[in-house]
């Protein structure tokens, strides 16, 4: 079974660099993808409250048999819950429907600015943290300028921000900016949601040099970066073949020609406007 290795986070929790995403799976299939994932080595699970298969996840967990502290558990607070006390009562929820009594990651899903209410929300984070009830705090969809807002009137660095980014999206300056000030970078819909890049006659011809699929080497490209990536499948062929990219290593000169592909090109919303 592959190992996959850890990146430590601003507080010293490690974070497996490979996990498992399960937007778009019904609760009830999330389960039977959860424990095929598990058994496949995967031991990172990212979820949302919006997923709605925040249960369908924990049923697969408590199968499992994997003891929780081998499990690192991500979920997100919805737009509509931000602000402080909403926020409370959503993080009760979540844990309720995994049926844990601790998250190891819990992100703001997205700043939607125009409602104003990201940095109450994250006050709301740091007493959840200082609670002892989540093992880290992070963000997602959070541009240089919303973080620094953070920085300037919070007392907590996130410890990550996960941010849509894949081949057509490479997102050199903000994961630029997360690195420098000490924040990892997460890659939503790494593989473009299995999209064109997948085609992508480069990508296609790196599977052949190296004797991997386009996917394998989409996701050894975010490893090498250092990304943590959260590829989704509900596919038991696919969820295997996504974790197995640790026997193989590409070249400088590839990794670069794979960020070359950048086009600015997103999938889902930009953060300014989205839900705003
Ligand atoms: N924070 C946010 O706002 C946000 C937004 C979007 C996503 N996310 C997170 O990021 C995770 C991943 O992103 P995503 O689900 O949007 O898309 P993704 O992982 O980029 O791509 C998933 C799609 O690719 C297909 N696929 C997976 N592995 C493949 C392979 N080896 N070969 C060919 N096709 C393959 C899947 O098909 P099958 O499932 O049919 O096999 C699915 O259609 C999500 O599940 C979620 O946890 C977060």
């Amino acid at each position: 079974m592959s190992s996959v290795p850890s990146v430590t986070l601003n507080n010293s929790v490690e974070i497996p660099q490979l996990g498992f995403g399960v937007w778009q799976v019904p609760d009830d299939e999330a389960t039977s993808a959860v424990q095929t994932a598990i058994e496949s080595g995967y031991r990172s699970i990212d979820t949302a409250a919006i997923y709605r298969n925040e249960e369908g996840t924990g049923r697969a967990i408590a199968a499992s048999g994997v003891p929780r502290h081998e499990l690192f558990i991500t979920t997100k607070l919805w737009n509509s819950e931000q602000g402080y006390d909403t926020t409370l009562a959503a993080f009760d929820e979540s844990l309720r429907k995994l049926g844990l009594d601790y998250v190891d990651l819990y992100l703001i899903h997205w700043p939607t600015p125009g409602q104003d209410k990201y940095v109450d929300t994250w006050r709301a984070f740091e007493k959840l943290y200082a609670d002892g009830r989540i093992r880290a705090i992070g963000v997602s969809n959070f541009h240089a300028h919303h973080l620094k807002r953070l920085f300037d009137e919070t007392e907590t660095v996130p410890v990550l921000n996960q941010i849509e980014l894949h081949p057509y999206l490479a997102q050199g300056p903000l994961r630029e900016f997360n690195a420098q000030n000490g924040i990892a970078t997460e890659a939503w819909s790494p593989l473009a949601q299995g999209g064109d890049v997948l085609t992508d006659p480069a990508v296609v011809a790196l599977g052949g040099k190296y004797g991997k699929t386009p996917a394998q080497v989409i996701i050894r490209w975010h490893l090498q970066l250092g990304n943590v990536v959260i590829p989704k499948s509900v596919t038991p062929t696919r969820i295997r073949e996504n974790i197995d990219v640790f026997d193989f290593e590409l070249s400088a000169d590839d990794v670069a020609a794979i960020t070359a592909l950048d086009k600015g090109q997103r999938t889902g919303g930009d953060p300014d406007v989205f839900g705003a």
